[in-house]
């Protein structure tokens, strides 16, 4: 079926190229660029990440690929919008600094684009289409496989910006989901890509909600071998920001103390339970049981209980039978 989204690949590579050349050579480009190095970004890294910018007006990019592209792939791409009740489209990105989102195989999909300043929205995604299914998508991943040749550890982070930080401060391995928690599908396509994900979160209400999402997500996926890492920035940190502060050294070494999946987990479920009262135990074991019978992995499996029994109080081998019964119905 890729070769029936030829033309929206097409359509798409054109307007990263387009956006390129706004960054490099046209005179309103030039604040795409202050922009950029006011953030710290180095032009190898904006050309690695094959950074660009939007210009301000309504039809930009419409005429500059029209010749080879039709408006209704364009409109297929995400790149254009219909002005409704009309046949006419407008340009979709205006005025922001885009970001390729490039799948497996280095093509570009989709793209984000980020305001210059402080409008709104801060950052425009381009909508889901036939070759974008945003659940399933992972940015950065594309660069970090191709910048390392044997890759055993991703860090996941939130944003864009994230992303291309640490890999400019030498920590070329984070990929950010695109506005969305850590779906089942992204947790498949992380640990077929390797055997460790550290997942990064703000400090923040959001930043614990996604974490406990991403945990849910990542269980089934944790046959042995397989490991996830769990690391909190403090409030009004984030990986961009923590790393340009400590400086890459630093930063590994908090990626190295970051909590283990089994540790986060029973630290989040005790701090919804009081396991001081036998209630609260009794709780506690109630809420584990189900996600420790997500995990495939035996070994890791077993950790948990140990973990949960010792918590507990009860036996391992009660905890253990406890989790295979069928609930009522
Ligand atoms: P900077 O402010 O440029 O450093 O960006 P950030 O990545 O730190 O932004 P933030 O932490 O606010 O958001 C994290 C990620 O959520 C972004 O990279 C986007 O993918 C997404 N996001 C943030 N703001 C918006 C928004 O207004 N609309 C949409 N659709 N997504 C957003
Ligand atoms: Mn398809
Ligand atoms: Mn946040
Ligand atoms: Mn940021
Ligand atoms: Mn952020």
């Amino acid at each position: 079926h890729d070769q029936g989204h030829q033309p929206l690949y097409n359509a798409l590579e054109l307007s990263k190229r387009f956006y390129q050349a706004q960054l490099s050579r046209h005179d309103e480009g030039k604040r795409g660029i202050e922009y950029l190095k006011q953030r710290g970004l180095s032009g190898e890294i904006a050309r690695d990440f094959a950074l660009g910018y939007s210009l301000e007006g309504w039809d930009n990019l419409i005429k500059a690929i029209k010749p080879h592209s039709s408006i209704q792939q364009m409109e297929q791409a995400g790149l254009v919008i219909n002005k409704e009740g009309t046949d006419r489209f407008y340009d979709r990105f205006r005025g922001r600094i885009m970001f390729p989102i490039r799948n497996h195989r280095g093509r570009v999909i989709a793209f984000g684009g980020r305001i210059l300043g402080d409008g709104k929205p801060k950052y425009l995604n381009s909508p889901e289409t036939p070759v974008f299914q945003k659940g399933n998508e992972l940015y950065g991943l594309y660069e970090a496989k191709k910048a390392n040749r044997s890759l055993e550890e991703l860090l996941i982070v939130e944003g864009y910006m994230d992303v291309v930080a640490l890999f400019q401060l030498g920590i070329p391995r984070a990929v950010a989901t695109l506005g969305t928690a850590c779906t089942r599908d992204h947790a498949k396509k992380l640990f077929r890509a390797v055997n460790r994900l550290v997942f990064c979160f703000d400090g923040d209400d959001a930043g614990r909600n996604a974490a406990w999402r991403a945990l849910e997500n990542i269980l089934p996926e944790l046959h042995d071998g397989r490991q996830a890492h769990f690391m909190f920035l403090d409030q009004g940190e984030d990986p961009d920001t923590l790393v340009r502060k400590i400086g890459k050294e630093a930063f590994e070494q908090e990626i190295k103390q970051s909590r283990s999946l089994v540790d986060y987990l029973f630290e989040a479920l005790s701090q919804q339970t009081d396991i001081n009262s036998m209630d609260g135990r009794a709780r506690l074991s109630e809420l584990a049981k189900p996600l420790i019978a997500k995990v495939p992995g035996q070994v890791l499996k077993q950790l948990m209980l140990e973990k949960l029994s010792q918590m507990v109080g009860i036996t391992t081998e009660k905890l253990e039978r406890a989790i295979q019964q069928k609930p009522a119905d």
